[in-house]
């Protein structure tokens, strides 16, 4: 099957932003995604050029405008591959088989009687390139919530394209095809903008920055297609319009235009389909808008004064940090913009939450499983992975889940929900190390376990590759290399089979994944061999992961006081149970009750892990957990940890 995807080409007014990029590794991520399950991908970035902003900025500069954008083109190139975006195409909207395709594109539009001569009388907006009436203004600024710049008089002779006779097409399309915009509520709102009445859009400036109209069209000497128009074409000449007729049939329809909320409703979800229709061609198959990201709650928008971050100096602070490579910041950048950001909702980018995801879910999830495994693979078998053996069921079970967990999370553009799939998993082959204990089995002498145990661990790390691969290819590359996977050719299916893991492979000693900051920090101190003695030390451990105590002093425990305790419907295990600790009242769901009964809670004085990440437990919102010891499996054992004597609610656990 082909994939055609498409980012938004950026303004060259400014370089790639944290927010930019995000868009880019999205389209990145699924194009890599498509790739592993055979697709034939073509997936398109690039940049849009003709903006009356960047005539302006090189005026300014005393430089043409062409001059004025080649170094911040060549800049998001760079940007990209420092992030690792495997574009099939850039493309920039001064090259000549854009000004072919636009002009192509409005000849086809002007044949259909779309296109009449006019003038333009109303405001524009030059930060975001669009026309308004006056009535649109808000306070006499630019209406769009992502903007709210001034605005300036336009009077000049004009093209106009009839959009308003595609409402009523525009309505029945969406209606007919629920899949088609996404998130819903996003679509909601351009059936109520088609809904108050589409208006004829201006589709000309009078400039000399851009690409003029095919001479076909009369009057229209100093007329260039206006910026917008100009741009979405970009989608199908990238698909080969209208040179190569083969490569559009085969590509054309997109199959994805991603984009932020800023460019949806009045652009791509209306204008755009409503030309393509107008040139009889088909419309794209699918279109769906994120959110923005923040800094501080502050929008990130590229040309607002405010400095966004930069995609660049976020990786070499993320370096400086941990002693991590630049390929592994890159990974952890990836990372952190999937699984932070509610796909539809705006997010706030930090770098603290980002090198917290890194300690916690790569260095510690991801990066302990491989440094618990492959030294094991070293010491008991001489590094060399055992031969295959039949699946442990539960770990095979916990990747399935992955598989489809990630599968369903790229479906529903819910690549948060996907990776936490994927964590999942990472936790159930971590547990596994801890319950076999393979430390354990090979003091006892018991072979054959042993072998089925490192086998199976390492079976899950190239699974583990596999799965992260679309997001963070750099790491999936190293994982498999330090597993011994030479090349070795990824393919989705591989994540749903287990045994692939050739018997035999000779597995890499390598340098941690992703280094914590303490052993950046620790690094120069000590010779390679007490170095060496530090790590086998944490290996006699019996495998066991290490926190520092700076680790386990970010945990606020706390001593709290039941409260109130009730069963929760539907869930024999569960109770849910309200605890005072001190300054507030919290709600917990606690799987205690096959332990205890809600009456006999009420009035104990527990432990209570008060920074926990809220979650939602069968539909209550847990804030926080209960500390409880327990004979592992035996759900009746489990028994709460109290203080020895009394301690007031609130009182600090350290
Ligand atoms: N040139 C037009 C798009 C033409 S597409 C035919 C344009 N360019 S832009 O440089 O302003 O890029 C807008 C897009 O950049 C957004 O739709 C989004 O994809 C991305 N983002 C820019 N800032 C962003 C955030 N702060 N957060 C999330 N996405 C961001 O509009």
């Amino acid at each position: 099957m082909k994939y055609y995807i498409t980012t938004p080409i950026y303004y060259v007014n400014n370089v790639a932003t944290v927010g930019t990029a995000y868009t880019t590794i999205v389209c990145d991520v699924l194009a890599r995604y498509h790739r592993l399950r055979g697709d034939d991908v073509l997936f398109t970035t690039g940049t849009d050029e003709h903006a009356e902003r960047v005539l302006r900025l090189a005026r300014e500069a005393g430089v043409d405008p062409k001059a004025y954008a080649d170094p911040i083109a060549a800049q998001f190139v760079e940007d990209w591959r420092r992030l690792n975006i495997s574009y099939d195409d850039f493309i920039r909207t001064t090259e000549p088989r854009q000004h072919r395709a636009v002009q192509a594109f409005f000849e086809a539009i002007y044949r259909n009687g779309d296109l009449y001569r006019g003038s333009y009388e109303g405001w524009y907006c030059v930060p975001d390139e669009t026309f308004f009436a006056e009535s649109e203004l808000v306070n006499g600024r630019c209406p769009n919530p992502e903007c709210g710049r001034p605005v300036e008089w336009v009077s000049e002779p004009a093209y106009f394209f009839r959009f308003s006779r595609y409402g009523e097409r525009l309505l029945r399309h969406i209606e007919e095809n629920p899949d088609w915009l996404v998130p819903d509520f996003r679509k909601n709102e351009v059936v109520s903008f088609i809904r108050g009445g589409l208006r004829d859009v201006c589709v000309t400036r009078q400039s000399t920055w851009g690409i003029p109209l095919p001479p076909s069209i009369p009057d229209s000497e100093g007329l260039v297609v206006y910026v917008w128009a100009d741009a979405l074409v970009n989608y199908l000449t990238c698909a080969g319009y209208p040179d190569d007729a083969e490569k559009f049939q085969r590509y054309w329809p997109a199959d994805l235009h991603m984009m932020a909320k800023d460019i949806f409703t009045r652009f791509h979800a209306t204008l755009w389909p409503a030309m393509l229709m107008s040139a009889g061609l088909p419309v794209p198959r699918q279109m769906a808008a994120h959110g923005y990201w923040t800094v501080a709650g502050e929008k990130i928008s590229k040309s607002r004064s405010a400095k966004p971050p930069r995609p660049q100096p976020v990786l070499e602070e993320v370096v400086a940090a941990t002693g991590c490579t630049v390929d592994r910041a890159c990974d952890a950048l990836r990372y952190y913009e999937l699984r932070e950001m509610t796909f539809g909702q705006d997010g706030d980018f930090s770098t603290e939450g980002l090198l917290r995801r890194y300690s916690d879910d790569l260095a510690n999830d991801l990066g302990n499983l491989m440094h618990r495994v492959l030294p094991m693979i070293g010491r008991y078998r001489g590094g060399r992975v055992p031969a295959a053996q039949p699946p442990d069921p539960q770990l095979q079970a916990a990747a399935r889940a992955a598989v489809e967990g990630w599968e369903r999370g790229v479906e529903r553009f819910d690549f948060r929900g996907g990776l936490e799939a994927i964590w999942s998993f990472l936790g159930a082959a971590n547990r596994f190390v801890d319950q076999q204990a393979p430390w354990a089995l090979a003091k006892a002498g018991a072979e054959a376990e042993l072998d089925r145990v490192l086998y199976s661990a390492a079976e899950a790390i190239r699974i583990a590759a596999l799965l992260v691969s679309p997001v963070m290819p750099s790491a999936a590359d190293e994982m498999e290399r330090q597993l011994g996977l030479r090349d070795w050719k990824r393919t989705w299916s591989q994540a749903s089979q287990w045994g692939l893991l050739p018997g035999g492979t000779k597995t890499q000693q390598a340098a941690p994944l992703f280094p914590k900051a303490e052993v950046a920090a620790e690094r120069p101190a000590g010779t390679k061999a007490e170095r060496a003695r530090g790590s086998a030390t944490a290996a006699d451990t019996g495998g066991r992961t290490m926190v520092s105590i700076k680790d386990f002093q970010r945990i606020d425990l706390r001593v709290g006081e039941v409260i109130a305790a009730e069963p929760v419907e539907g869930a024999d295990k569960l109770l849910k149970l309200t605890v005072d600790i001190g300054d507030e009242q919290r709600t917990m769901v606690a799987g205690i009750a096959l332990s205890y009964r809600a009456a006999e809670l009420v009035g104990k004085k527990v432990v209570v892990v008060a920074n926990l990440e809220p979650a939602t437990i069968r539909g209550v919102r847990s804030e926080g957990m209960i500390l409880a010891g327990w004979v592992k499996g035996d759900d009746r054992s489990i028994t709460l940890i109290s203080p020895e004597r009394a301690l007031p609610n609130g009182a600090k656990v350290t």
